[in-house]
């Protein structure tokens, strides 16, 4: 395992990606109506990324054929915009990475299409909490664990499951650097509380939970793209680039929602 630790001047260029990915996934969440199609959407961040002279952290990532990634309902992670229209009701996740002067930075943000279900807004409500638990727990000299234990326990003790084959991660110069940061302390992918590397200042981390309502078990669409719940359950997925502190960690994709 090899976790780069990021000189101030990296950080500072981190900082600007990071806002980059924070102002375009607010307007794309601003956006979002019935009737709208996600790959609406995909052409705005294109375009806003183009203003900002920066480029799609996710197009042509393993051949992803898209700038973000846009996943309804019970789909998890990486749904590819396409022709469907959203209808009021709809929960979508949105996901979506920058590159800027060689640093990329990566969020996720999941957004209700007009009025949606309690059920679908405690889901949302939590998985954004989830989130918040993870990075009040990684600070300098914290085990990886430690943050893996947080998610885990927030999103659990309130009703919901994790998925556990997909992570957060390092991020940096590349979009996927070391540690894999599992959202879960179960095996096989798990990761128990004062175990896994210590985390140091200038880490430069993303953080993404995704809770389902019902199980933990996934399937990859006909798309071999779109990750979905196995059962059907509604799904949200939350994630932020941070940067490890001595104290509460620097939140790079922040500052747009509470
Ligand atoms: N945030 C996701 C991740 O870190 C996005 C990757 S989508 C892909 O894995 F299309 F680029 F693969
Ligand atoms: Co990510």
């Amino acid at each position: 395992m090899n976790i780069v630790i990021k000189s101030e001047k990296e950080i500072e260029i981190m900082r600007q990606s990071g806002r980059i990915v924070a102002e375009i996934l607010k307007i794309l969440s601003e956006r979002i109506k019935p009737g709208m199609k996600t790959k609406e959407m995909d052409i705005i961040a294109e375009r806003e990324l183009k203003k900002r002279g920066a480029e799609s952290s996710f197009k042509g990532y393993r051949g992803y054929p898209a700038t973000i990634c846009a996943s309804v309902n019970d789909e998890i992670v990486h749904g590819i915009p396409g022709d469907k229209e959203l209808k009021e009701g709809d929960i979508v996740s949105l996901d979506f990475g920058a590159i800027f002067h060689g640093f990329h930075g990566d969020a996720a943000v999941t957004v209700p299409v007009g009025k949606v279900s309690p059920e679908a807004k405690r889901l949302i409500e939590t998985t954004k909490g989830a989130l918040k638990s993870g990075i009040a727990a990684a600070r300098a000299g914290a085990n990886l664990g430690d943050v893996s234990a947080a998610i885990q326990d927030y999103a659990r003790s309130r009703g919901y499951s994790l998925v556990r084959e997909y992570t957060g991660h390092g991020i940096g110069r590349k979009m996927h650097e070391d540690p894999q940061i599992p959202n879960s302390t179960e095996p096989p992918y798990g990761l128990q509380t004062g175990t896994g590397p210590v985390l140091k200042k200038g880490m430069t981390l993303a953080l993404e939970p995704m809770l389902n309502i019902g199980d933990w078990h996934t399937r990859v669409a006909e798309d071999q793209w779109t990750v979905l719940t196995a059962d059907g359950s509604l799904s949200a997925h939350f994630e932020h680039t941070i940067v490890i502190d001595d104290t509460e960690p620097e939140v790079l994709t922040g500052g747009w929602y509470d």
